[in-house]
């Protein structure tokens, strides 16, 4: 049997699914229960009813799309990834994990294959942190890692509720229900793009993830004194953005100071209070995010960031509390998954390399309650979470820019002579099936 991917119609879904954005094209914005984001699973979920497939959502929207095996009884195998998209973000991340996933299903179908388990195409809710401030949160509650109570505890930027937000957009029943249990899932699989340069830079087609990197996020609250920026002399201030810019260029230092090429920090957000040009800040928020793939090393920086901010709050004379929203352990993939990626990729002559996930994804999550793997795909430049992000359908070495870039080029099609039809279709047919 060799199934094959439909590239146009993976192309157009995503194009589709690009248009459903609350952002100027080419950028991509889905925020999770959005009307958009709503519309955009609404497309999903017609597109997998097309492909006779069984429809079924949890109480915080994850979607579960079954391609019912033989032995419906044994647990299933899934692949599947998200949809929501940070603002001015790109159209790739995540979609072709969603719709690749679909593909891959459809192209068995299409072969004549017969599942004895049953096939999920999972779209996970809100992969991205942005309205809820914590990410992962549909695999999060999957796996258990987040409680019951985070439904009235995590609020949105307008201060609504989880529970309130999900409600209103037609998800209702205790979120204690979306918890899967470790035998729901016999193996799951999630095809992303890698979001970095190593594989373009390496020529290759595929990356093999071997571990994911540890994810941790936390705010900050500085608070000095405001007043106003003309009237107000220099000796006399207790400037809150001054001390939180300080803290930033801190982080920056420590991290940089390590040496170690998988420690990333980064300051996403800083929210300044009252926001005029002649006042003097009093209040700033800070949003802060650390990766490693050595935990330790990760809580190291954590330490002396927070250090630095009680030496910057002493120094200055304003006060500063932090709140730690994520601190999550890294995870390893499956080896039988990572082998069954490498094999399939030495069977189609794709040159591959196994990597770590410098980002996050719902597998970290995934894989506490199922082996776990990632198949990452390259993207130009390594560009991500922006609206130039691209993914070419063709191997490294044939690969061309289309024309206009990004979206531009609609021969330059995802899955077509490429990566989908020889790897995603080609692993769920193989050792994870039986
Ligand atoms: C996911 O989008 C991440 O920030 O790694
Ligand atoms: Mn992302
Ligand atoms: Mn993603």
């Amino acid at each position: 049997m060799r199934p094959k991917a439909d590239r146009d119609r993976v192309w157009q879904e995503l194009d589709t699914l690009a248009s459903l954005s609350d952002a100027e094209p080419p950028a991509v914005t889905r925020v999770v229960f959005s009307e958009t984001d709503l519309r955009a699973r609404r497309f999903f979920k017609d597109r997998c009813a097309a492909a006779g497939l069984e429809l079924r959502e949890d109480a915080v929207g994850n979607t579960f799309a079954r391609w019912r095996g033989s032995a419906p009884e044994l647990p299933a195998v899934a692949t599947g990834s998200h949809i929501d998209a940070i603002p001015n973000a790109g159209r790739f991340d995540g979609t072709v994990g969603v719709f690749g996933g679909l593909e891959a299903v459809r192209s068995l179908q299409a072969a004549g294959f017969r599942p004895r388990r049953s096939i999920d195409v999972i779209m996970f809710t809100s992969e991205e942190p942005t309205r809820f401030g914590l990410g992962c949160l549909g695999s999060r509650l999957m796996s258990g890692v987040l409680d019951a109570q985070a439904d009235k505890r995590l609020r949105d930027g307008d201060g609504r509720t989880l529970e309130d937000v999900r409600g209103r957009a037609g998800f209702s029943g205790s979120l204690e229900t979306v918890h899967l249990g470790e035998d729901a899932c016999s193996s799951f699989v999630e095809l992303h793009i890698e979001q970095g340069p190593l594989l373009e830079r390496a020529g290759d087609d595929i990356g093999i993830v071997t571990a994911i990197a540890a994810p941790a996020s936390f705010r900050l609250f500085i608070e000095g004194q405001g007043g106003h920026a003309g009237a107000v002399l220099m000796p006399d201030r207790h400037d809150a953005f001054l001390a939180a810019a300080e803290i930033a260029l801190t982080l920056e230092s420590n991290v940089r100071a390590l040496g170690a090429i998988d420690t990333v920090g980064t300051v996403g957000v800083c929210e300044v209070f009252p926001g005029a040009i002649n006042s003097i800040p009093s209040r700033v928020r800070l949003e802060v995010d650390v990766r490693d793939i050595d935990p330790d090393r990760r809580d190291n920086v954590l330490r002396h960031t927070e250090e630095a901010g009680r030496l910057v709050a002493e120094r200055r004379g304003v006060t500063v509390r932090g709140e730690v929203i994520n601190m999550d352990p890294p995870a390893t993939c499956a080896t039988e998954i990572v082998e069954a990626v490498a094999s399939a990729c030495a069977a189609r002559g794709l040159k591959s390399q196994r990597m770590i996930s410098r980002a996050y994804h719902d597998s970290l999550f995934m894989a506490r309650i199922a082996p776990t793997g990632m198949i990452f795909i390259p993207c130009r430049d390594g560009i991500s979470h922006r609206p130039d992000e691209y993914a070419s359908p063709r191997r490294h070495r044939q690969r061309r820019r289309g024309p206009g870039g990004c979206a531009g080029a609609t021969c330059e099609v995802i899955g077509v002579g490429g990566h989908l039809k020889r790897t995603l279709c080609v692993i769920p047919t193989g050792a994870l099936l039986k």
